[in-house]
């Protein structure tokens, strides 16, 4: 029987640079969606799938990350003496949701070789990896139900998403040998095949659950395009030995690290706010009319 997954692993070290120049000095993963930074979102979802350890890659100017998930005892002591008791609570929720931990990647040499720097901490456990970039507010169902298939099957387990046609040339694609519902024996991963290539039409998202062999397909990993350790290339070599699941995802949330679907999860996720939702609608509603566009 796997063991349990308790770890979430969330790489936060890369660039951002298809989101500049707002992260020239601001890591991506805290630009704002609605009222909390882009990673406590994810931080959230991984918690609400049963995660209470979370150990985040970053990197020496993403400071900002670190402090985020810190106590703020300065900022607590004056909120508790105003007796502004929500905002309290808000602040101190962040902290208490989980066990917090960081490591830095020193410099971007890739998501696999982000992914690496998690062995010491996970050792010999099976292990969640959330892309902070991309949202997914679900209430932690999709991460939930790719742990149950790692912990029954013993096979990692990641996110698959269908494309329409070309579109799948930009994305990493999973081919697949045999399907039972939404779970797939993934046979072949390509990263951006050529349409006429592609194994099929389901790109590789950013929610992952892997048993400790990645670990050891990273070890032994050459570096690929661009000199960087992908995750993609170790994923590869899991097919088989021991063994690469897909689950097939029906919305793939938010792509938060570029710029319009950034704006998108603004607008929607606003739309869904218990407190400014239908504030929200009246506003968009208004702008548009006012522009002549409905
Ligand atoms: P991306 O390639 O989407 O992020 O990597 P990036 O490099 O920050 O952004 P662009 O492409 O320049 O705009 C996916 C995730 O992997 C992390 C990133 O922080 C992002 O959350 N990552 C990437 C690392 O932690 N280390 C790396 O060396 C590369």
């Amino acid at each position: 029987m796997t063991k349990r997954v308790r770890t979430a692993v969330i790489p936060a070290a890369g660039l951002g640079t298809r989101f500049l120049p707002a992260t020239k000095s601001q890591p991506k993963e805290m630009l704002t969606v609605v009222d909390r930074p882009a990673i406590q979102w994810v931080v959230e979802e991984a918690v609400a799938a049963g995660i209470d350890d979370v150990l985040i890659i970053t990197s020496p100017t993403k400071k900002g990350v670190e402090d985020h998930f810190d106590r703020m005892t300065e900022l607590e002591t004056l909120l508790e003496a105003k007796g502004k008791v929500e905002m309290l609570q808000s602040v101190r929720q962040i902290t208490e949701m989980a066990t917090f931990h960081f490591t830095r990647q020193g410099a971007p040499f890739g998501l696999g070789h982000a992914v690496s720097m998690a062995a010491r901490h996970v050792r010999d456990e099976p292990f969640a990896v959330l892309l902070p970039d991309e949202l997914l507010p679900d209430g932690g169902a999709t991460l939930r139900r790719m742990i149950e298939e790692c912990e029954e099957s013993g096979s990692s387990v990641i996110s698959l998403f269908e494309v329409d046609g070309p579109e799948i040339s930009n994305y990493g694609c999973a081919g697949f040998s045999s399907r039972d519902g939404d779970v797939v024996e993934i046979d072949q991963i390509v990263e951006k095949p050529a349409y006429e290539n592609a194994p099929s039409n389901l790109k590789v998202t950013g929610r992952y659950v892997f048993t400790p062999d990645i670990f050891d397909k990273l070890d032994v990993t050459e570096p690929g395009k661009g000199g960087e350790i992908q995750l993609t290339d170790a994923m590869a070599m899991l097919i088989g030995d021991p063994g690469l699941r897909g689950l097939v995802i029906k919305d793939a949330g938010y792509d938060a690290g570029q710029k319009l679907d950034w704006l998108r999860a603004n607008v929607e996720l606003s739309l869904d706010d218990p407190v400014v939702g239908s504030q929200v609608a009246d506003m968009i509603r208004e702008i548009m009319q006012g522009r002549g566009l409905s």
